[in-house]
């Protein structure tokens, strides 16, 4: 998915609360559980509310994150735990800085697809890596720049496993790394304010329902 904006043409944050700052909304989940189908879904219902703002993933929209990207999938490529970190939080940082921020700063929302949580549900907990390093790549790559939501798609690690058609070089993982990395998701959602479980088995629209009743929206 390339960066898509939308929303630009309405009255400036029409739809926006009065006095309230644009919000930077995370789906977060394992591959397949319809983060991208949210992020659509999102972005109409935000549309039809007047509110400006802009949908994105990590890794890749900005120019250097797609080179990172293509590398990162490529199930040809033999990577390191830690390469693989570094790689994603340098894409984080071009990402914030480039296009997360600018879009903050233009008053426009951000809806993610994976942001810091991903790292610390698959380097870290999927990998192993050391969770306090990564919280500290994390907070440098972004500056200390906090999501106002994190939404967590869960899905059992078998139907997550059965659903990723072992495309690329996360997808072709076992399932034992795939309940790894649900283990850890499941924890750092818990623990995190404004973070919200949902159920990605339920049909689509349903879900987008549960988002936006969470979200602080007028009209
Ligand atoms: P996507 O298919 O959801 O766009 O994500 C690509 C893969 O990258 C996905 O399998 C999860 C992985 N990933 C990490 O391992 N760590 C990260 O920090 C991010 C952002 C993604």
């Amino acid at each position: 998915m390339n960066l898509a904006e939308s929303g630009e043409k309405r009255a400036p944050a029409a739809g926006n609360v009065p006095g309230r700052k644009p919000l930077f909304v995370v789906l977060e989940g394992p591959d397949a559980s319809g983060k991208t189908t949210q992020l659509k879904l999102l972005s109409q219902e935000l549309t039809q509310r007047g509110i400006p703002h802009i949908t994105t993933r990590e890794p890749g929209s900005t120019q250097v994150g797609e080179a990172l990207r293509r590398v990162l999938l490529d199930p040809k490529q033999q990577i390191r735990p830690l390469t693989e970190l570094l790689l994603m939080v340098a894409d984080r940082h071009e990402h914030v800085e480039g296009v997360i921020r600018p879009a903050l700063a233009a008053g426009k929302w951000v809806l993610c697809s994976r942001y810091t949580m991903s790292s610390l549900a698959y380097q870290g907990h999927g990998r192993g890596l050391d969770l306090a390093l990564i919280r500290e790549l994390n907070r440098l790559a972004t500056g200390g720049l906090e999501p106002d939501y994190v939404f967590l798609l869960d899905l059992p690690p078998q139907e997550a496993y059965r659903r990723t058609q072992m495309r690329d070089r996360f997808e072709g993982e076992g399932l034992t790394f795939f309940t790894q990395v649900r283990a850890g998701y499941l924890e750092l959602i818990r623990n995190l304010p404004r973070g919200y479980l949902i159920d990605a088995t339920a049909p689509p629209h349903e879900i987008c329902r549960e988002i936006l009743a969470r979200l602080p929206l007028s009209g």
